[in-house]
């Protein structure tokens, strides 16, 4: 199979391009190359997708099928099915879990859950705020030009190697330094994510079956009592979780799932319940292959160790932010006020 991977460069579409490769495919990859390099034994084509012709170095080649990356323009993904579509044999379009609407609702499934409204043309293709919207905008373009022939593929949390958001790995990273770590909300709440390996197998895994659906890549949800236990016997540094109330952790200015000051991959329930409880059965049955989350553990871990465990991180709180909360949890109702939890 000649795969185009639109990208290739970083992480999940370099993963793709790695993974495409060492299966023995001909693999092309077209970037501008200055994010990265490719991996080993593809191609680089450089285009830039700022220009209204700029995928025409790859106008008239014919490929099995195309991956295209592109995270916020409908624009962007328009021009490349204008240009490239005709001659694709599959396509797979790398859309994501926040099309969604309801966040609220457990279990939801991909043919069935309630969608955004897809943003508008001439929506602000800068605005994060407008991320589902303009991401639902590119995938309704790819299915009504070449629905027959199109996997969406809507990732949650991608994490692992090359992950440059600082979520996942800061708890790798964290309970690897052992002792008492701050572990937010409920043992019973759930986490949901996919290892960027899981999420490339299964894209290419879809080009070569020319699968033909809409589907999210995550993990089935695990519990995080489940999950930070098996984490620190991954990482093998006996530390100890305390379990801090969310309403302890809003009340004290700890925000959820990412940004400085965040504990990442928390969000409070019920109103966010549904955001990493999908129902992924149909994925499973269509090919998602999730390794054990001790593998990806390692994978974070290894490159967390990598990019600098002391580093300034972009998520997560500083030992001393989580020392002082500690504290604040273990004196909770000694000044007058209320024990929660
Ligand atoms: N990270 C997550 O947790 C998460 C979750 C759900 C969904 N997603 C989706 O997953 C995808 C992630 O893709 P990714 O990991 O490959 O990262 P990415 O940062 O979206 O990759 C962008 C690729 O496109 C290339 N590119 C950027 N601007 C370009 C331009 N003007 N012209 C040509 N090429 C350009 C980049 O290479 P050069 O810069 O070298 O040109 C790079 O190879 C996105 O669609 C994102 O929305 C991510």
């Amino acid at each position: 199979m000649h795969l185009l991977v639109l990208g290739g460069t970083v992480f999940l579409s370099r993963a793709v391009a790695a993974e495409a490769v060492a299966r023995g495919h001909r693999v092309t990859c077209a970037a501008r190359g200055i994010s990265g390099s490719v991996p080993d034994g593809a191609a680089l084509v450089r285009v830039d997708r700022d220009e209204p012709a700029g995928l025409d170095p790859l106008a008239g080649t014919a490929f099995d099928a195309v991956v295209d990356v592109e995270s916020m323009s409908p624009t962007r993904v328009r021009r490349a099915l204008a240009v490239l579509g005709a001659r694709a044999g599959h396509w797979t379009y790398v859309s994501t879990c926040s099309v969604y609407a309801d966040h609220e609702t457990p279990g939801q499934r991909a043919d069935s859950a309630p969608l955004l409204d897809p943003a508008p043309d001439g929506a602000d293709e800068t605005d994060g705020e407008l991320y589902g919207r303009l991401k639902l905008a590119a995938e309704n373009a790819v299915r009504e030009t070449l629905g027959e022939r199109a996997f969406i593929c809507r990732p949650g949390l991608i994490v692992g190697r090359g992950d440059r958001s600082d979520r996942f790995g800061y708890w790798p990273a964290r309970v690897s330094a052992g002792g008492r770590f701050l572990a937010p909300g409920s043992p019973e709440n759930q986490v949901q994510y996919v290892d960027v390996r899981d999420c490339a197998a299964w894209i290419v895994t879809a080009a070569e079956q020319r699968l033909v659906a809409t589907l999210d890549a995550v993990c089935p949800p695990v519990r995080w009592g489940e999950w930070l236990a098996r984490l620190t016997a991954a990482v093998g540094s006996g530390a100890e979780p305390v379990w801090v109330p969310q309403e302890f952790l809003l009340e004290h200015g700890v925000a959820p799932w990412m940004g400085p000051g965040s504990l990442p991959l928390w969000l409070p329930v019920p109103e966010y319940a549904g955001f990493m409880t999908c129902d992924v059965g149909a994925s499973l049955a269509a090919g998602l292959h999730i390794r054990p989350l001790e593998d990806t553990v390692a994978e974070s871990l290894g490159w967390e160790r990598e990019l600098g465990l002391d580093r300034e991180r972009r998520t997560g709180i500083t030992r001393e932010r989580e020392s002082e909360l500690l504290a604040a949890w273990a004196q909770r109702g000694t000044a007058g006020g209320t024990a929660a939890g």
